[in-house]
């Protein structure tokens, strides 16, 4: 049986309606004491306050990372550092607020009826196009809200299409009318190739109903104004964020104004002020009560150990989407290969996060957890007040998510003599695992709000730890510049791929299919 590190209670830690329990971790008492006194923590409270005072903490792209300025309107009392925040002579939070309250009005417009389409009747759909950053986020808030009961009904249907693979467009459009249908080209950049790519499939598949219904449809979220446009976007319905917001950072901001649309604008800033209470959490809160320094610092731990897998697995069905969201936010921050110094990292920067719902993994993966010699930290969130009556359902799936844990740390047969027994050790489970447990008291908008910013600055934290940059992604660039090129030697292409073995596969597999020996 497996010694417990810290006493019972020594790392639980509250802020509003989010919880979290570190007991189970493999550090001692003294590692949280010298992790206070340790220079990375330093590092870590001088980058945090640097990043709410608007400094420069994107030092590849020389700028600041100001989506925390994104729940301004939530900060009615924010206690920043800052009056405001200018950015290359703009003030950004007079920015947030003036759009903020531009989109307000607009989605209570769309959802009073008062904005028609040009048959005069209510929209009825809204159709998402984005990607990553300008995707994931907005379609995990509406798979939540979906399925909460919040103020506002539902006043429009929502699709989202993401990928340029047309089964995902074509499967949107089978639910949708030209005529009846708002559509919002979600890009920061403006210049995705996928998004901007399944627009103009959007503007025939608008043109086809009548010429008149691509105007009023059209709304754009991003930091590209003149680009939306010229892209033939009105000026009223182009919803400005700033450059200093990183994609994955920014869900909080026009991006979501589908969701707004569709979900109402009260649950929205719900959301936006359960984040300003994390925010202000970590501003004020020194390392030892902060929550996501404190995640920071386990995952750090557990990294110089050795252990590069998170499992994140969410005791409830309606954050199932919360994996995916995250992965992004995580490995597209930490997945990096030099510090901020240009020294080359000798390990991995962050552990792989994956994951799916409990009890569900218990039937797929936790196998692999509970046996295989793969070190994984584990993370559970249990949701304690269910949004139904069922009692007992509820008290089976918090049972399994507390016997995980603690299967996962104590483990089973596992001393020496066990260990080494044939007869008895293929029922042996290491244990061992570092555990995470997240409690929230019920899951609301506000409570995701808290749950999703507290990721937010524990990925920034376990960066500045590192001293490595979470708001650049130049890895992704290789792989679209490749695209690029070989758009013209895919068939119907036929350009030769200057690659020996993308050739051969073109040719074999491409070119051939069908005729294959
Ligand atoms: O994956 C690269 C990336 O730039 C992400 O960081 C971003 O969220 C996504 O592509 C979409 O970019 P945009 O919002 O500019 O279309």
């Amino acid at each position: 049986m497996n010694e417990q590190a810290l006493k019972p209670g020594f790392l639980s830690r509250s802020v509003g309606p989010l919880h979290i329990n570190l007991d189970r971790q493999l550090y001692s008492e003294s590692h949280v004491q010298s992790f206070q006194e340790s220079q990375a923590n330093q590092r870590l409270s001088s980058f945090v306050k640097k990043m709410f005072e608007g400094g420069i903490v994107n030092p590849t792209e020389k700028r600041p990372a100001t989506h925390w300025a994104l729940r301004a309107s939530a900060h009615v009392e924010l206690s920043s550092p800052i009056d405001n925040l200018v950015v290359n002579g703009r003030d950004e939070l007079a920015l947030v607020r003036h759009v903020q309250s531009q989109m307000e009005a607009f989605v209570d417009e769309v959802r009073s009826g008062q904005y028609t389409t040009p048959d005069g009747v209510p929209y009825e759909s809204v159709l998402h196009l984005g990607i990553g950053g300008s995707d994931l986020g907005p379609r995990l808030l509406n798979d939540v809200f979906s399925k909460l009961e919040i103020t506002d009904k539902p006043a429009l249907e929502i699709q989202f299409a993401a990928n340029v693979d047309f089964h995902e467009m074509k499967a949107a459009l089978a639910a949708l009318n030209p005529k009846t249908t708002l559509v919002i080209i979600a890009s920061k950049s403006f210049s995705t190739r996928e998004t901007l790519h399944n627009a103009q499939h959007i503007f025939k598949w608008l043109d086809a109903a009548g010429p008149q219904y691509r105007p009023k449809a059209l709304v754009a979220a991003t930091c590209k104004p003149a680009k939306a446009l010229e892209f033939g976007v009105d000026a009223q319905r182009i919803f400005e964020f700033s450059e200093s917001v990183g994609g994955r950072y920014s869900l909080w901001g026009p991006v979501s104004i589908g969701i707004r649309m569709v979900h109402g604008n009260t649950a929205f800033n719900e959301l936006l002020e359960g984040a300003a209470l994390m925010d202000q959490h970590v501003r004020e809160n020194k390392s030892a009560q902060c929550i996501p320094t404190l995640l920071a610092m386990s995952d750090l731990y557990n990294l110089d150990h050795g252990v590069a897998s998170l499992l994140l697995s969410p005791y409830d069905s309606r954050l199932s989407l919360l994996s995916p969201y995250l992965q992004q936010l995580w490995m597209e921050s930490l997945g990096k290969g030099v510090d901020n110094d240009g020294r080359v990292l000798n390990k991995p920067a962050c552990p792989i996060l994956w994951g799916d719902v409990g009890t569900n993994g218990q039937h797929a993966f936790f196998q692999m957890l509970h046996q295989s010699r793969i070190a994984s930290s584990v993370e559970l969130i249990a949701v304690v007040h269910p949004n139904h009556d069922e009692v007992n359902s509820h008290q089976v799936l918090l049972s399994h998510a507390l016997a995980q844990s603690e299967a996962f740390s104590v483990g089973r047969l596992n001393s020496e003599a066990e260990l080494n027994n044939p007869d008895i050790n293929f029922r042996s489970c290491p244990g061992k695992r570092p555990v995470q447990m997240v409690f929230l008291d019920a899951l609301t908008p506000y409570s995701l709000g808290v749950l999703l910013c507290m990721w937010e600055h524990r990925t920034v934290a376990l960066a500045a730890l590192q001293n490595i940059n979470p708001f650049d992604q130049w890895g992704v660039e290789l792989g679209k510049g490749i695209a690029e090129q070989l758009e013209q030697c895919v068939p119907p292409g036929h350009a030769s791929a200057e690659n020996p073995v993308t050739a051969h596969l073109i040719s074999h597999f491409l070119l051939n299919a069908g005729t294959r020996e």
